[in-house]
């Protein structure tokens, strides 16, 4: 299980220092990027991204909760992604074909996921096994951190690492949302290999030893 803090519940007025913990203890940084009009919030674009990237030493996991994803996809490479995924919904809303927004992804040499928000039917990804790097199956609403876990997450997750296994493909499947220590272990049976979590790490006392729960150690 791969690890990755959302900084959205990072300390704004110092985000080197926790850039630093995650450097230490985790194996990604999550970074939420919210335009306000496919999520009902705002969180931060480029000049962040950029001084994140100057920081951070372990790979950037660039989650775009954005209308026009394929728009910023060039930008938020040259900004030092290493995996960027976008919604589903949002490519769906604007008639593109899902494929080409994971090939653009891919001609930048950067890993691509495509991420649902609970409401979506997760056999929707099933056509895209092959394609992707990684799938983002959301188990709180997009919008926000800090939202109680959503337990019907756990059968979404099970369902399409069957149909992975089906395929005889397996990539990873990437959770986020409401993920603790107290709920990590139902997600790695269910398949999880990367969790997201922001509040639960960043509002711990230990943040290392969070991480190390949710890592399984
Ligand atoms: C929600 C974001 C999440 C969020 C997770 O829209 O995509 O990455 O930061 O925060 P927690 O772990 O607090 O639910
Ligand atoms: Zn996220």
């Amino acid at each position: 299980m791969k690890v990755a803090p959302s900084i959205l519940s990072g300390n704004f007025l110092n985000l080197e220092k926790d850039l630093e913990m995650v450097n230490e203890y985790a194996d990604l940084i999550h970074i939420d990027v919210m335009d306000g009009t496919f999520v009902p919030n705002i969180s931060f674009g480029f000049p962040v991204v950029d001084a994140i990237a100057k920081v951070i030493k372990v790979p950037m996991d660039v989650h775009l909760m954005i209308i026009n994803p394929d728009k910023y996809i060039e930008r938020f490479s040259r900004s030092g992604a290493n995996m960027i995924s976008f919604h589903l919904e949002a490519a769906e809303k604007e008639g593109k074909d899902p494929k080409e927004i994971i090939d653009l992804i891919h001609s930048f040499g950067v890993k691509a996921g495509i991420a649902i928000n609970p409401d979506v039917p997760v056999e929707k990804l099933f056509p895209y096994i092959q394609d992707v790097d990684f799938f983002l199956v959301m188990s709180v609403f997009a919008g926000f951190g800090g939202q109680k876990f959503i337990e019907a997450s756990v059968q979404r997750i099970e369902s399409l690492r069957e149909e992975m296994k089906r395929c005889g493909t397996i990539k990873d499947i990437e959770v986020d949302g409401g993920i603790g220590p107290d709920n990590i272990e139902i997600l790695r049976q269910a398949g999880c290999t990367i969790c997201v979590a922001g509040s639960s790490v960043f509002h711990a006392s230990d943040r290392a030893k969070v991480i190390a729960e949710l890592r399984g150690e």
